[in-house]
């Protein structure tokens, strides 16, 4: 079994560049089966949340070529069958195959979807959103299948922001008849590009990225090319880990208003960092001061850099919050981190963390892709070794992580164990 094995101490020097963002990247790639033409996609993470989406491309008879990050994807001779179980629960964003498939046959049958163990996980919101725009949802046992005779615009209130919902029904909507709107729709940069995408092959849709989306259907989607935008949650680890051991470290090939959020804490804390256009210069902070944290829907402060803004907490001087409010589940990291040292008190979901606390390396678990990112932080300031098992959850999200730490000064690699 592969774990991760890590000599903490060292400081980190040189650049990082930012990779393609993962949650644009899983709803691109199913999105480019709306066309009937030939998609490409640049800029493509390799990450295994991607791979695994491949495989459903070519199970549904897509044709993809790869060239390092670009990919193109003809679907010209796509057919539409059924999902299986072992494609279907490789990765969550399986599920934006229901939108795109719906829109596109107007009929989809799917095992329902994996992904990381950070909650309940329903997708009860997207089926909501396909019954308005007139399909019928069958439940049997663990498979979906979403039908329609006609899918006809309609006027959908989300009864929370979901990224995954807005995105979805914005899929099922670009064909459907007439004018749809999306009411409390997500506002996560990721849905801009995806909409981006979607009005490149054809589509008419307008105001992605506010509270309102309006998709007016058309009829036929041609084929286009679409660069992903930069991760902004794999940016944001980093310069968490430059927060706590950069010397001079550049983060590179992001875009800093995407972590305005992030930045923001970091400056209450006490950080250093100096902004260029699309990148960032840390240096670690010797003196952090404690804050308070509530993950939020975006612009808040995101969810999937709780956990890792969570090390960063033990390093504070005093005492620090962090309420997770999105997930009821991401506090899997946290008894590692206990056992490493930290000093903290897990009351559900809000957790007070007392710094500064050193922490000592130990064979520890992944629990989940942003927890095993945060053990990877814990692991690089603590003393001594650090060996990580379960890694599996941390490749499906970050591309090539052992490499641009270790090319940065870090004491880290890949061994078999
Ligand atoms: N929710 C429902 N019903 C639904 C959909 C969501 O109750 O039908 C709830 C969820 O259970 C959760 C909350 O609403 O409590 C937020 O879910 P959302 O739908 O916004 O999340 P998602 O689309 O499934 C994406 C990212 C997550 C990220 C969230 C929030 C992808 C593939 N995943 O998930 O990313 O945390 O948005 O920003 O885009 C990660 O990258 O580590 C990750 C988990």
């Amino acid at each position: 079994m592969k774990k991760i094995v890590i000599k903490g101490g060292f400081p980190l020097h040189g650049k990082i560049t930012i990779g393609g963002a993962k949650n644009s990247a899983v709803a691109l790639i199913p999105a480019s089966l709306l066309s009937d033409g030939v998609c490409t996609i640049k800029n493509v993470p390799n990450i295994t949340d991607r791979d695994a989406l491949f495989d459903i491309v070519k199970l549904l008879n897509g044709d993809i070529k790869q060239d390092g990050s670009v990919i193109r994807i003809d679907s010209s001779n796509l057919q539409n069958t059924l999902i299986t179980q072992e494609l279907s629960v490789r990765l969550r964003a399986s599920y934006y195959f229901m939108g795109v498939l719906l829109s596109k046959y107007k009929h989809v049958e799917i095992y329902f979807p994996g992904g990381c163990n950070i909650g309940s996980r329903p997708i009860d919101i997207h089926l909501k959103g396909f019954k308005k725009l007139g399909a019928k949802v069958t439940k049997n046992k663990h498979k979906y299948i979403i039908k329609a005779d006609e899918l006809k615009g309609a006027d959908i209130t989300l009864n929370f922001a979901s990224v995954g919902a807005t995105i979805n029904i914005m899929f099922a909507a670009t064909k459907a008849e007439g004018t749809t709107y999306i009411r409390n729709a997500a506002k996560e940069v990721e849905i801009i590009n995806i909409a981006d995408f979607l009005n490149k092959m054809g589509a008419k849709i307008k105001g992605a990225g506010t509270d309102v989306i309006e998709i007016e259907g058309v009829k036929h989607l041609d084929g286009a090319e679409i660069d992903v935008i930069p991760d902004r949650i794999e940016a944001g680890t980093y310069i968490l880990m430059g927060a706590l051991l950069g010397d001079n470290l550049t983060i590179e090939g992001i875009i800093p208003e995407h972590n305005k959020a992030l930045f923001d804490k970091l400056s209450l804390m006490g950080v250093k960092y100096e902004l260029d256009k699309n990148s960032v210069t840390i240096n670690a902070c010797k003196h952090l001061l404690p804050v308070d944290v509530t993950t939020l829907v975006y612009p808040g402060f995101p969810t999937d850099l709780g956990q890792p803004m969570s090390v960063l907490l033990t390093q504070a001087e005093g005492t620090s919050k962090m309420e997770e409010t999105i997930w009821e589940n991401r506090v899997g990291h946290y008894p590692y981190l206990v056992k490493m040292g930290a000093n903290i008190e897990l009351n559900g979901l809000v957790v007070t963390i007392n710094g500064k606390t050193p922490l000592h390396g130990m064979e520890i678990n992944a629990t989940d892709l942003r927890g095993g990112a945060a053990l990877i932080l814990a692991g690089l300031i603590a003393d001594g070794t650090t060996i990580i098992s379960d890694i599996d959850y941390i490749l499906r999200g970050y591309e090539n992580i052992i490499n641009k730490l270790s090319n940065v000064g870090a004491i880290i690699s890949l061994e078999e164990i």
